[in-house]
């Protein structure tokens, strides 16, 4: 979903919807723009693809010189015109990306005083708020900034106000935003290419930041208000390239594109309102009646499938088997009768992967993929196709794909457990309010940063580096070690905690960093004495856990990274986020090409 705005010298409409056009690749459902005309808020949206929305301004044109567009993917409510954006009132038309957590109780207190809404979504009480605001005597930037201070989520928002035709307010918070600058115009849109035919000078806004947007400029406040400056930069984006933002490397966008893309994958697979998980695609078995869950997947994916076992085994009761895909097709194991197989990749084109799909399809298997890229041909070879919805990945390290994923599964292994009788529909609620919640926390997760930069610049003299954790946190330990071998070059590994003693406790000495990833579950305890047993050897130790983990940990850690405390369902998927942060830095630090590590490719498609 994009948003775009134009702050301009002459009718802006048909420009918003070219704009729109290229964001198409970020995936939408439906569209709309709104501009001011005569002051007065004026709207055009339709269902579906943009060249609806064209169809009715050229039926119904437009004259207003300022205005907001979006695409829209849905979330809370249905694709349908009446809920597509901008959202309306007489005093504010509003759009935004991402989700706002805790609408349902903005709507309660703005019904107090006869502020209702008219849809299904989320943004509709951001539009109310503001109004409300605006009614009772603040200014826009007032009503704004006091807005802003009541959502909760991971969001990016754009207002353009009645009567005001010389003023946009933009905001972010987890979704990106960036501002043009043109002569005598002012633009402000997802990212570069949303803004490329208009304008090459940019600024990226940071989290937490808001813009007021006028014909001569912008004033960007942080989080609390105070004026910032933000560097200026000249995009180098074409409408054919995928652009880096201000990041330096594809692979840092991606890591910080997170709290985005997981909540793209989450409006998939979830239904905000009802809070229940909704699959979309026609399923050609039933969960009930499974006997087993085969996957297979290499590389990053690979790791995806293994939490997925811990998961579909836990909350479904459902047997799980998973292998690398080039062990697996050479196995030609035997297979039970109604039997599911699921098959993961970004790219949808991994040699290996394909064999194994090939091989489970002839074995009578039903076949299911989760992919990115939907007109790949393991994609299209499958019966049944999940997305993961999270946008070109383009550092060959996979990132955000890996969170996709998991998000995804999340959600498969719930709505199994709910076909198999396992979960109930409380224990359904609980697991997917942790889900809504998880682009926040991902964004607190990302303050991580500067912490880890400290840590990367000692993990890049290191030789060896050892990554533990138990139970789902195994096998993101071996994606820290993974992530870490690909880009930094450098020789690590990851074990199941309690393995640690039948073997590469052998290793541990003054000179091995031993990164331990372990937030507070029931495991915990455990894993923290395995992690003593390294500290009592001279290992230096790294730990990744939260508050309450923090609490229990003893003597001899010489770094906690906190992240924020999640259900233990959703740790993983959070944890994710400073193993990739530590592999990025550590490989910033030895200078590697980060984004094309050596001997390494983005799709593997030979075997
Ligand atoms: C390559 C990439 C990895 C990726 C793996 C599987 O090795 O470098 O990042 O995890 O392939 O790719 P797929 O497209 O099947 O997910």
């Amino acid at each position: 979903c994009g948003i775009v705005g134009i702050v301009g010298n002459e009718p802006v409409a048909v420009r918003l919807v070219d704009a729109l056009k290229r964001l198409e690749y970020r995936g939408y459902d439906s569209a709309g723009v709104a501009t001011l005309q005569g002051g007065k808020i004026a709207r055009r949206r339709a269902e579906g693809k943009l060249v609806n929305l064209a169809q009715k301004l050229d039926a119904e044109p437009m004259s207003g010189q300022i205005g907001i567009g979006h695409t829209r993917w849905a979330t809370h409510g249905a694709p349908t015109e009446g809920n597509a954006h901008p959202h309306v009132t007489d005093r504010v038309a509003v759009v935004h990306n991402g989700i706002i957590e805790n609408y349902r109780e903005m709507l309660l207190d703005l019904a107090k005083d006869g502020y209702l809404p008219d849809t299904q979504t989320d943004t509709e009480a951001v539009a109310l708020w503001a109004s409300r605001e605006l009614a009772n005597g603040a200014d826009p930037e007032q009503a704004v900034s006091r807005t802003l201070k009541k959502l909760r989520g991971a969001f990016a928002l754009a207002f353009m106000v009645h009567g005001r035709e010389d003023l946009l307010i933009a905001a972010r918070h987890g979704a990106p935003l960036a501002i043009g600058y043109g002569n005598g115009e002012m633009y402000l849109g997802s990212d570069a290419m949303a803004m490329a035919p208009f304008t090459s000078r940019l600024s990226y806004l940071e989290d937490g930041d808001w813009a007021v947007i006028t014909h001569s400029g912008v004033t960007i406040r942080d989080r609390s208000d105070a004026i910032v400056e933000r560097d200026q930069l000249v995009s180098l984006t074409s409408a054919a390239m995928v652009d880096k933002g201000n990041h330096r490397h594809f692979m840092a966008k991606e890591i910080y594109e997170q709290p985005e893309t997981i909540g793209h994958t989450l409006s998939h697979y979830v239904d905000m309102g009802t809070e229940r998980v909704a699959i979309r695609e026609a399923l050609p078995f039933n969960f009930a009646d499974l006997s087993r869950l085969t996957i297979s997947a290499c590389g990053t994916a690979y790791l995806a499938g293994a939490v997925a076992k811990y998961w579909f085994e836990r909350y479904a009761r459902l047997p799980v088997d998973i292998d690398v895909a080039s062990e697996f097709r050479y196995r030609e194991p035997p297979l039970e009768k109604n039997g599911l197989s699921l098959f993961i990749s970004q790219s949808g084109e991994t040699a290996d992967t394909l064999a194994a799909l090939r091989y489970c399809a002839s074995q009578g298997q039903h076949v299911a993929a989760l992919v990115n890229t939907l007109e790949s041909t393991i994609a299209r070879e499958s019966d049944v196709v999940f997305p993961i919805l999270c946008g070109p990945e383009i550092g060959v390290a996979s990132t955000k794909a890996l969170t996709a994923q998991l998000t995804a599964l999340a959600s498969l292994a719930i709505a199994a457990g709910r076909a198999r009788g396992v979960l109930s529909a409380e224990q359904e609620t609980d697991m997917v309010q942790a889900l809504i919640g998880l682009p926040t926390a991902v964004s607190a997760a990302l303050g991580t940063e500067d912490q880890i930069m400290e840590i990367a610049k000692r993990l890049s003299k290191a030789k060896d580096v050892l990554y533990l954790g138990r139970g789902p946190m195994f096998p993101i330990a071996m994606e820290g070690a993974l992530k870490l071998k690909e880009i930094s070059y450098i020789h690590a590994e990851g074990y199941a905690a309690g393995e640690l003693k039948h073997g590469p406790i052998a290793l541990v000495d003054e000179a091995m960093p031993v990164i331990v990833v372990a937030p507070s579950d029931e495991l915990v305890d455990k894993t923290l004495s395995n992690m003593q047993e390294v500290a009592a050897r001279g290992g230096k130790i790294i730990l990744i856990t939260d508050a309450q983990g923090a609490e229990t940990v003893g003597q001899g850690v010489a770094d906690v990274i906190l992240i924020p405390h999640v259900s233990s369902f959703v740790a993983p998927i959070l944890a994710t986020i400073p193993v990739q942060l530590l592999a990025y830095h550590t490989a910033v630090f030895m200078g590697t090409d980060v984004d094309q590590p050596r001997n390494l490719a983005k799709s593997v498609t030979v075997e």
